[in-house]
């Protein structure tokens, strides 16, 4: 399927999508959003493609929500655009298989929130993270208030949110912000790199474990305890599990089919 604003490619069963607006330094307008929705949703159910990185063109990964688009709504409208956008970049989050953001610059507003909505980020050392919505009299609507609190706590957090600071790749590192810094001319290789281990693995054990982590993170412990014993059960009725321990006793490498 052709898009206006994304390109995609497949090597390993790795799907590559750069945001591609870099006049614009790959803002989300209405149609990024679109076309982001459609090709996760198309990631989904495509048996060959075992993880995907996100990254943008330009010097910037994502400098947030388009401002002229957000600048034209009311009330409903903002709430609207909000829901819309949480609920792709959550699509994003609830993915059945890796997906690593490769910070190659600006993680700005949405852009932050979409980095945050993906499993992993590396980011280049030029990268520069922040959730600058209060400078616009406005707050981050595409889920940064509830992801980056539970991923670097809430202070620190807050910090961000209510100062509109940039912060640069190896503070976010410091954070916990981004899993690992490489040159520009790495990142790629070093998120691949990530990718490529990740997606070796037992396809059905990776979605069960992304399930595990993301349903089982905001409940209490008890509960979400006995979901990691159902999920982990759940992997038995599986030929990848047949699979994965037989290779592991006959010293030799699995040959995962997703099933
Ligand atoms: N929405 C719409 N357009 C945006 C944008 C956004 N979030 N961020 C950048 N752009 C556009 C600029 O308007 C400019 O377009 P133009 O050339 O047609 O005027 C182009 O991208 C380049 O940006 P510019 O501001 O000239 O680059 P810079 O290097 O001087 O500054 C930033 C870079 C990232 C610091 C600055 O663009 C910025 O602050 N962007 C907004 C960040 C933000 O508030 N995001 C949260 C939105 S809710």
């Amino acid at each position: 399927m052709p898009y206006e604003f994304l390109t995609v490619d497949v090597a390993e069963r790795i799907a590559t999508v750069t945001i591609n607006r870099p006049d614009k330094l790959n803002a989300l307008n209405a149609r990024v959003l679109e076309e982001l929705d459609g090709v996760f949703t198309a990631f989904a159910t495509d048996r060959l493609i075992g993880a995907v990185i996100v990254t943008g063109a330009g010097r910037a990964f994502v400098a947030g929500a388009d401002i002229a688009e957000i600048a034209a709504n009311d009330v409903a409208g903002l709430e609207r655009l909000s829901a819309a956008g949480q609920a792709i970049f959550t699509k994003i989050e609830r993915l059945p298989k890796p997906v690593i953001a490769a910070v190659n610059g600006f993680a700005l507003g949405g852009g932050c929130e979409l980095a945050l909505a993906c499993h992993m980020r590396v980011a280049s050392e030029h990268a520069k993270f922040g959730l600058p919505e209060v400078k616009l009299g406005l707050i981050p609507g595409y889920g940064g208030t509830q992801r980056l609190p539970r991923l670097i706590g809430k202070g620190r957090a807050l910090q961000m949110i209510l100062t509109g600071e940039q912060i640069d790749a190896a503070e976010a590192h410091r954070l916990g912000l981004v899993n690992a810094i490489a040159t520009a001319s790495t990142l790629t290789d070093v998120a691949r790199s990530i990718a490529l281990q990740a997606a070796k693995n037992g396809p059905v054990a990776v979605a069960r474990a992304i399930d595990a982590v993301n349903d089982g993170y905001d409940r209490l412990a008890e509960d979400a305890l006995a979901l990691e014993s159902r999920l982990f059960g759940s992997l038995g009725a599986t030929k990848d599990m047949a699979e994965g321990t037989a290779a592991f006793l006959a010293k030799r490498p699995a040959q995962f089919t997703g099933e």
